[in-house]
Parts: structure tokens; C-alpha cells; sequence
């Protein structure tokens, strides 16, 4: 991994770019993943995702918004030199604490294990962290939020400022119940319409259907709100083995069942954005 802050005209590597996928109008471009709980895969899901986007050729940039549990370098092995918690101390600006990832091809802003959480952050200079992340966001096709679990201060700030925000679940039924807090609480906050459901460690697709629906018919019964399924992740063992290995599943396992799910979402959430970015012209 080598760090860059200056590297805003590279094109990503992995994969060739290609001419007809859409570019995104800069400001629209933040995808938030979220979860009620934690351990349900949301930063193993958030890793894949900026790898998989980033094959398609979108420029892409991972920001480890999980401060505390900071996991995004640990699940690749990455030992930053400057991390997110340089900016909260004062001692940097965020554009200067974005390292590439080589490997993945995406740049990434890690967060540091052990310390504090971004929700003991002031909320004015959470405020500033999010400004300066949006404005960080204008030099790339898409920024991949790897938001902290639950629907505190910070996620919900983090979520509101995201055009999409994909909430990760298992059919672990306190994973379900805290996924339908997120989107009832979120709701409350107006930030709940732009969220779509990822059925992570699905056992089979009927169950991870099954688990999709117990989620919806909660949301449609209680909140009259119909969350859209951005697809299901199979449980598999290979996901696991990357993670030890310290390397993405897809470039460890690329036709595993996990990483072509994946890829299937990468494409939802390309096609998410051009119907949100659609939905604003419409609007404007
Ligand atoms: N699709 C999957 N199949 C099998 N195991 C998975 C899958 N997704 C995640 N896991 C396991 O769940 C663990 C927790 O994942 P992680 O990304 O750290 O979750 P979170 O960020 O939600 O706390 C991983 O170490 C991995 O072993
Ligand atoms: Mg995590």
C-alpha cells in the first residue's frame, strides 16, 4: 500500500474502465452501508463493495466511519500511517489521510482501532468531518461509508448526507429487529426512503428471501415504507478464509458464491445511484 492524497486524476486500476458505465454528477455519489448490529458483515460487505465497484472502473474511495472498531485495515492487513483520527485531532485535513489501496484498486481513509468513537465527536466538528468528506467525494465517482452500527448521532449524520444507504442484516433475529429500528428511527429523521436491504449470510436464496420479507412486511405493516432488496450474500466459508488471509474475497475467491453475489449488488448500487441522481434532475 503506498499513500497518495495527490492521486485525484488516477484512474482506479483493477479492471478496465469502461467507456459506457455511467458517471455520476459529483455530490450524489455517497453510498452509506449500514447496520443495526454489529458482526452481521457490514465491513467485510463495504471492502467487497468498493472492490467490486472499483472493477468496473468507477474511481472509489472507502471511508472507514466505524472509528473504534476501525476494520476496515484490519480485514485487509493495512498497518496507515495517517488515519481519520489525525483529522479529529486537528492535525491533518481529511484529503491528506486518503491512502490507495493497490491491491483493490480504491483509496481508502481508515479509522484506527482503540480509539474514540466518532460519536464523541462535538457535533459541530462532526459537521466539519462531514462537509470535508463531501467535498473529498467530488474528485470520485463513489464514496462507500463503512458506517458504526446502531443509529446514533453520527450515523444518522452520516447516513442523511449519503444518496443511498444499503443496511446490512442477517436472519439473526436481533440483526433483524435492530435493522428495523435503523429504518423506523431513520424514518423519523426523513432518511429512511433511500435505503435498500442486503441479506448477508444467506443460507440458501429462499431463506435469505424469507429474511428479506420478515424485514419488508414489518416496514410495510408498522411504517408503510416498502425498503427495496438490494440482494442477498451467501454464507460462505470463503468469505471467512479472506478475511483470515487478510486479502478480498474477489481477488481469494473471485467465483465463489459470495463475491458473484456481490458483484450482482455492485451493479444494483450503480444502477441505485443513476435513479436517485434521475430522481434529483427531475426534481430540480
Ligand atoms: N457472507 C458471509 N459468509 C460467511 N461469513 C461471513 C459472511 N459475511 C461476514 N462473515 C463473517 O462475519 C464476520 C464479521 O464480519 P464484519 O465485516 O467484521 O462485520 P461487521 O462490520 O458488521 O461487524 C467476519 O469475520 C466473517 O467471518
Ligand atoms: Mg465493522
Amino acid at each position: 500500500m503506498t499513500e497518495t492524497a495527490t492521486n485525484k486524476d488516477k484512474k482506479t486500476k483493477s479492471g478496465a474502465p469502461s467507456p459506457q458505465s455511467p458517471s455520476f454528477k459529483r455530490g450524489t455519489n455517497v453510498i452509506a452501508v449500514a447496520s443495526g448490529k454489529g458482526g452481521v458483515g457490514k465491513t467485510f460487505f463495504s471492502i467487497s463493495l468498493s472492490h467490486a465497484l472499483a472493477r468496473t472502473g468507477k474511481k472509489v474511495l472507502l471511508f472507514d466511519g466505524d472509528l473504534g472498531l476501525a476494520n476496515v485495515d484490519v480485514q485487509l492487513g493495512l498497518m496507515p500511517k495517517r488515519d481519520l483520527n489525525d483529522v479529529i485531532r486537528g492535525r491533518l485535513a481529511l484529503d491528506k489521510v486518503i491512502q490507495t489501496y493497490d491491491a483493490g484498486g480504491f483509496d481508502i481513509i481508515a479509522g484506527r482501532s482503540g480509539q474514540a468513537s466518532l460519536s464523541a465527536l462535538p457535533s459541530q466538528r462532526l459537521a466539519s468531518l462531514r462537509d470535508q468528506l463531501l467535498e473529498v467525494a467530488e474528485d470520485y465517482d463513489i464514496v462507500l461509508i463503512d458506517l458504526g452500527a446502531g443509529v446514533d448521532r453520527t450515523v444518522r449524520m452520516m447516513s442523511a448526507s449519503a444518496t443511498k444507504t444499503l443496511l446490512v442484516t442477517t436472519d439473526e433475529p436481533t440483526s433483524l429487529t435492530d435493522a428495523y429500528a435503523f429504518i423506523k428511527l431513520g424514518n423519523a429523521a426523513g432518511m429512511s426512503k433511500n435505503v435498500s436491504v442486503v441479506v448477508n449470510m444467506a443460507p440458501s436464496k429462499s431463506e435469505g428471501e424469507k429474511t428479506y420479507k420478515t424485514i419488508l412486511k414489518a416496514c410495510e405493516n408498522f411504517l408503510r415504507l416498502s425498503p427495496p432488496l438490494a440482494g442477498m450474500i451467501s454464507l460462505d466459508p470463503r468469505v471467512k478464509e479472506s478475511i483470515r488471509h487478510q486479502t478480498p474475497l474477489l481477488i481469494r475467491s473471485p467465483n465463489s458464491d459470495a463475491a458473484l453475489d456481490l458483484e450482482k449488488i455492485a451493479d444494483y448500487a450503480l444502477k441505485a445511484l443513476i435513479a436517485e441522481q434521475k430522481k434529483m434532475k427531475a426534481a430540480s
